[in-house]
């Protein structure tokens, strides 16, 4: 069995002779190359370069027997295609954030194969270099979340005028996400055409919203996204972390895969959403700040809390940048060690 399989059999529910593993955000500011190589350019300038995006995502997969790679991108990147400059510091920063009905109009819908061409580039450049030993995961944001940056304009603890602006401006709300979904189905397709063996789609901020307005203005768009990619065949992920209050409502949004924050206990994920998914996750990334045997058996309650098939070993989101390499390796030894059969 390749380890292609493991990750691709995982996300389909079929047996496997471990779980796989990869981590949210394997490629960054953790790893000393990558700070090495961000000496030498900057970020966006990483990201629109298919060779260095492409040695970024390569980095972590050869220092760890990682079960996936995914492409080095951001969530961000398709909006240059829309007439939106964005800047990170580290964070996505615009200087005009859009505030209003015409400035939504005023967006460009752009024809698919204008859509951050770099992305599919780079999945061309490690789909090769891979040589099929593992797949390479593509993402986008979920419209929600990237228009929660566009209205806010920069990260923030609760996106309040994001918020007052879905309230204050509907109409205008859903034509942004709707606008968002359909540059995204570009995006993402292009990324499989490219060679991607399965897509993640990320909405970090699904859990800012009550189930009623997350239920009317955000979940029809990852509907519409992920069933537009069904006919792709590629397994579909998708990561609302803090949405557990939303209940259910992420079980149609027709992904393969639900990803789970470290909030949330996997017994719990199963029991709400049910058995025709497989689940993603979930150790907590601050448990990494703290090794020992304490992470050791938080790795092994994490597999305890897992369904037997259909389980891809993930963080509960991101890395966080002072992780210790020795504490990736030591998640890596146990998942193979205890879910070897
Ligand atoms: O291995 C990988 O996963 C790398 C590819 C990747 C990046 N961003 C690179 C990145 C992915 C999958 C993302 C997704 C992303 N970007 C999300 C969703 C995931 C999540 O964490 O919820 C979001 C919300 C963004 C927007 C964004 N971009 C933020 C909030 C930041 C700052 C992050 C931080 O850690 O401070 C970025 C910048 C960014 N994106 C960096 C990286 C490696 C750091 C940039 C740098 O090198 O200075």
């Amino acid at each position: 069995m390749s380890t292609e399989d493991l990750f691709l059999r995982a996300c389909r529910r079929e047996p496997v002779k471990r779980t796989p593993v990869w981590i949210m955000r394997q490629a960054g500011r953790y790893l000393p190359e990558y700070r090495a190589l961000r000496q030498r350019v900057d970020f966006r300038t990483l990201c629109s370069t298919p060779d260095l995006a492409a040695e970024a995502s390569l980095q972590p997969l050869r220092r760890f027997p990682l079960d996936a790679a995914i492409v080095f991108s951001d969530i961000m990147a398709p909006l240059q295609s829309m007439g939106v400059e964005v800047d990170f510091a580290p964070g996505p920063v615009l200087a005009k954030p859009l505030r209003d009905r015409a400035s939504v109009e005023a967006l460009r819908e752009p024809a698919p194969e204008e859509v951050a061409p770099a992305t599919a580039e780079t999945i061309r450049i490690l789909t090769r270099e891979l040589g099929g030993k593992v797949p390479v995961i593509g993402f986008a944001g979920a419209p929600l979340t990237v228009a929660a940056y566009l209205v806010e304009g920069k990260g923030s603890k609760d996106f309040s005028r994001f918020r007052a602006f879905l309230r204050a401006e509907p109409e205008a709300a859903d034509l942004l996400l709707g606008k968002l979904a359909r540059t995204t189905v570009h995006y993402l397709r292009a990324q499989v055409e490219a060679g991607a063996g399965a897509v993640q789609l990320f909405d970090t901020w699904a859990g800012l919203l009550d189930p009623a307005t997350y239920s009317e203005r955000a979940l029809p768009h990852v509907q519409a996204i992920l069933s537009a990619l069904s006919s792709s065949g590629v397994p579909r992920i998708y990561f609302a972390p803090g949405s557990a209050h939303l209940g259910d409502l992420p079980s149609s949004s027709g992904a393969d895969v639900l990803g789970v924050d470290w909030r949330t206990d996997l017994r719990e994920a199963r029991r709400v959403h049910g058995d025709g998914f497989a689940y993603q996750g979930n150790l907590d990334p601050a448990w990494l700040l703290a090794p020992g045997k304490g992470l050791e058996e938080a790795v092994c309650s994490v597999l305890d809390a897992a369904p037997d098939r259909g389980h891809i070993f993930n963080l509960g989101h991101g890395i966080l940048p002072d992780t210790p390499l020795e504490s990736v390796e030591t998640i890596l030894r146990v998942v193979h060690d205890r879910s070897a059969s």
